[in-house]
């Protein structure tokens, strides 16, 4: 079996809009990248999509210009399958979303493969099982699934299918790491997998709507991003993770899953124009010009609504049929989508009982089996909310963590790792519970303020939340609440400490007692998101 310590030539097949993108990840973390295509124009243009992303990299002061250009030295581009996997310690497999010709690849591969080698699929549902069966080595396959674009998105969802083995998922999570990515497990091989069965039926949806004109692209997607504050609109989402990839996704959860996840007729009308998206210049978007013009303020409570309990649904659903759990999918899909809070936590905040109401009243319009309401979503309305009442030690946060890491010290992370641990009304409440806690907690004598991932210890206010509310009023209020919350730091009658790694800016550098400089390129040890054993206060909904 491959050691993690013996991977040195990562193996990408396929140099598409995730190839290429998997294959620059781990060439900037120093790996050897073999990345092969069927034809020497499809290679080259993925290696040009590297170049440029790099540079980009690099003129936003994300990377040093060596460290671009050593990554670019590290690929080397192939269209011979022999010649790309003969000397691979793992294959990571970003061919298009097709069973069979995942299968031929595979079947490919497997020849020239050395034995102990690892094989990951990046697909975005595709069963794993299935798949690993056309190898001589399933217990040394599994899912490794990235999201788009791949330098940019934290996530990197882990699947187990049947056959794998306990130390094939060892190996891809300490991979996943070593990518400066963040592991997320997903023991069960179900079609989509996690964020996927969130995302996919959000952008069917919002389809939907256009479809039946119950509203326009432009106010979907102006809700979506102003009024929900998700980083892209939902059809904007679309173009860039591509309509084919969508459509192919959808067609597979409904040959597997049922007739919920008919693709809509304005999806199928994309597609069928070959409308893909970005990487073709034209998607519900054109890209010609300056890309989407997304007004700020289309969008209505109706969208907003129906899009939320569509997602509702679906968390439901993954939760029934124990695919993961509310704070799991929510804590994914922050960060492979960048949203601001996780499904489960909106429609809680939304109101789980509303949510029931409205997919009950779009199913009896409609007659659409997608509106018919899951078993765990009614469970969980009943419950008080996903995260009502599923837990009985305390208080839950969900900005913030609070953590003991010694005697007498008590830390306090800002735990919004997909925003840059930016600043929110919600994370300033947290924080001032966190030091009403910590204060009057007899055993501790010191406060210790630090962010998670390494990128940030908190880039400021959040300002698309700011940016979604309609009131300037709110934005001076949030800039006042922080003052207050802030400033009880230097009242403490005990010394605080920040642990700054990464960009502190704004209302993030607000002193706790004196300012250090981040320092550059100094990384934390990032860990897999699992369920944490340290000691972890929750508030309770
Ligand atoms: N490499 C380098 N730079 C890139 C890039 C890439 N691959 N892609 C975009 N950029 C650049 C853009 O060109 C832009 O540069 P200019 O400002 O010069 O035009 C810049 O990045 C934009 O970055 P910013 O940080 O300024 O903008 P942002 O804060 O909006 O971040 C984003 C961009 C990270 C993509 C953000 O919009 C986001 O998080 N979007 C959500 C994406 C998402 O949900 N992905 C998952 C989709 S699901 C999936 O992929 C799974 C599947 O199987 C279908």
């Amino acid at each position: 079996m491959m050691e993690f310590d013996d991977i040195e030539t990562v193996a990408v097949l396929g140099a598409g809009s995730m190839g290429h993108g998997i294959a620059e990840v781990a060439a900037l973390s120093g790996f050897e990248v073999n990345l092969r295509d069927v034809k020497e124009e499809f290679v080259q243009s993925g290696y040009d999509d590297i170049e440029w992303s790099l540079e980009k990299l690099a003129e936003k002061e994300r990377i040093t210009d060596d460290a671009a250009d050593d990554a670019l030295a590290r690929v080397t581009p192939y269209v011979d399958v022999e010649a790309a996997v003969g000397d691979a310690d793992v294959v990571i497999e970003a061919v298009p979303e097709k069973m069979e010709i995942k299968k031929e690849v595979f079947a490919d591969v497997e020849e020239h493969l050395p034995e102990e080698a690892i094989i990951a699929t990046n697909t975005s549902s595709l069963s794993i099982t299935e798949l690993s069966e056309v190898t001589e080595r399933p217990e040394r396959f599994c899912g490794m699934h990235f999201f788009n674009p791949p330098v940019r998105m934290q996530l990197v969802e882990v699947i187990s299918g049947g056959h794998t083995a306990k130390e094939t998922l060892e190996v891809a999570e300490e991979l996943a790491e070593a990518f400066d990515r963040t592991p997320v497990r997903v023991h069960k091989d179900s079609p989509g997998f996690i964020v996927n069965r969130i995302l996919v039926p959000l952008m069917n949806e919002a389809c939907w709507m256009v479809s039946d004109k119950s509203a326009t692209m432009r106010e979907i997607d102006s809700a979506t991003k102003f009024d929900m504050g998700l980083p892209m609109g939902a059809f904007e989402l679309g173009d860039q993770v591509g309509n084919d990839v969508t459509y192919h996704v959808l067609e597979y959860m409904h040959e597997v899953l049922g007739e919920a996840y008919e693709p809509a007729p304005y999806l199928e009308e994309v597609v069928e124009d070959e409308r893909y998206g970005k990487k073709t210049g034209e998607g519900f978007y054109d890209y010609d010009g300056d890309g989407p013009d997304i007004p700020t303020d289309a969008g209505t409570d109706e969208i907003e609504h129906r899009l939320v309990a569509v997602m509702a649904n679906e968390v439901g659903t993954l939760v029934a049929e124990d695919v993961s759990t509310p704070a799991d999918i929510d804590e994914a899909v922050m960060l492979g989508a960048g949203f601001p809070d996780g499904p489960a936590k909106i429609a809680d905040e939304v109101g789980l009982e509303a949510l029931v109401e409205t997919l009950e009243e779009l199913g009896e319009e409609t007659g659409h089996p997608r509106f018919e309401v899951s078993e765990g979503l009614r469970e969980a309305a009943a419950a008080g909310g996903f995260h009502g009442g599923d837990d009985d030690d305390g208080v839950e946060f969900t900005n913030i963590e609070i953590r003991r890491p010694g005697d007498m010290v008590g830390q306090i992370v800002l735990d919004r790792e997909a925003r840059m641990n930016t600043i929110t009304p919600d994370l300033l409440d947290e924080f001032d519970e966190a030091l009403d806690l910590l204060e009057t907690d007899d055993e501790i004598r010191s406060v210790l303020v630090t962010g998670t991932g390494d990128r940030a210890f908190s880039a400021g206010a959040d300002v698309t939340s700011m940016a979604s509310s309609a009131e300037p009023l709110e934005a001076i209020e949030l800039s006042r609440h922080g003052q207050r919350v802030f400033g009880r730091l230097e009242k403490l009658g005990m010394p605080v400490v920040a642990g700054i790694d990464g960009f502190a800016l704004g209302g993030g550098a607000a002193d706790p007692h004196r300012r250090l400089r981040p320092r550059q390129g100094d990384r934390l040890h990032r860990r897999p998101v699992r369920p944490r054993d340290d000691v972890r206060l929750r508030r309770r909904q």
